[in-house]
């Protein structure tokens, strides 16, 4: 018998553990040729502003050891050509749509998440908490608990989609934030985002990136992720989902046994476009070898003592 690899994220049902990261898979489009979208758990759109953004000047991304660095900007479509054009292409596969957001104020945030609400075919938001706090000065949002708190809120004030609240790494005690946006009705958590890096030519004694600072990810972060994937969940009691460095299905399954209920795939998507679907069959060939019937049960079963 084939093992069952449903898992529920709040109210959200995925028939498997497996997501595309934010930023990482566009709106899915150009992976189409190599990923079947109906195999996934579910589609995690790269971050959508209530306007378009051209993001930051180039470059914006280099290869560091085990890893990239990428400041972006958060360039995106905006809301409502995200709606119009990206979304209807979407809707025509059997799997979850979740659209990553972000503004650059609390307001924003909650106008962006009431935008997207009641538009068929989305199924979850995810809140990017790593941006700049401009009412506040520039801190960013995910590094203080009172303002994750508050931005929380403010979208689950505006919605009835389960919220998910993205985690920066870039704090020093992820679970204090974690424990804010609970109390603040988060239905889960996502975890983590990237790390704050540089790079320099030596060369021309220039950044890397025009940015200069930028964000890592990739294999490098797996060990730092895995930690406060781990340390979270023992925290709160709403789901969390893993996200960093997974390059292959054993990394997958290191942050389900960690007791992530669901696993998402970002950098890897560069180095080989169909890894999303050799972690999905990984995982079912896992679960056989090992006589596990249900995903659920290989999840938090990690043995520490
Ligand atoms: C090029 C690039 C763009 C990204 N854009 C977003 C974004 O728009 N919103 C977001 O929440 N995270 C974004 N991320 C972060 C990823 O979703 C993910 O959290 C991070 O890369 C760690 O996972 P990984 O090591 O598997 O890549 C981006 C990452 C990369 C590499």
């Amino acid at each position: 018998m084939k093992p069952r690899t449903e898992v529920k994220i709040g109210g959200l049902v995925l028939k498997n553990p497996v997501m595309t990261a934010s930023g990482t898979f566009g709106y899915g489009e150009e992976y189409s040729p190599y990923v079947d979208l109906n195999r996934l758990g579910a589609v995690v759109v790269k971050g959508i502003s209530l306007e378009p953004r051209r993001g930051n000047p180039p470059p914006r991304i280099m290869e560091t050891t085990g890893g990239m660095l990428n400041a972006i900007g958060l360039q995106n479509v905006g809301v409502k050509a995200f709606v119009a054009d990206k979304l209807p292409w979407l809707r025509q596969f059997d799997t979850k749509v979740i659209v990553n957001i972000f503004g650059e104020t609390v307001d924003e945030y909650g106008r962006v998440a009431a935008a997207l609400s009641g538009v068929p075919g989305i199924h979850a938001l995810e809140v990017n908490i790593s941006c700049p706090n401009v009412q506040r000065g520039g801190h960013v949002f995910g590094c203080d608990p009172e303002v994750s708190g508050e931005v929380t809120r403010a979208v689950r004030s505006a919605t009835d989609l389960p919220v998910i609240v993205k985690l920066s790494p870039n704090v020093s005690d992820i679970t204090e934030i974690a424990c804010a946006c609970e109390a603040a009705g988060a239905d889960a958590l996502s975890l983590i985002n990237t790390l704050m890096g540089m790079s320099i030519d030596v060369e021309r004694r220039i950044p890397h990136l025009r940015n200069v600072t930028g964000g890592l990810s990739g294999p490098v972060v797996k060990p730092v992720a895995l930690r406060m994937v781990w340390s979270t969940v023992k925290t709160v009691s709403i789901p969390v989902i893993g996200i960093g460095g997974i390059m292959e299905t054993d990394d997958a399954l290191e942050f389900l046994i960690a007791g992530a209920t669901a696993v998402q795939v970002g950098t890897a998507n560069f180095v080989n476009p169909r890894v999303t679907m050799d972690i999905v069959e990984g995982i079912e060939a896992y679960l056989a070898r090992h006589g596990i019937r249900d995903v659920n049960e290989l999840i938090g079963s990690l043995k520490t003592d």
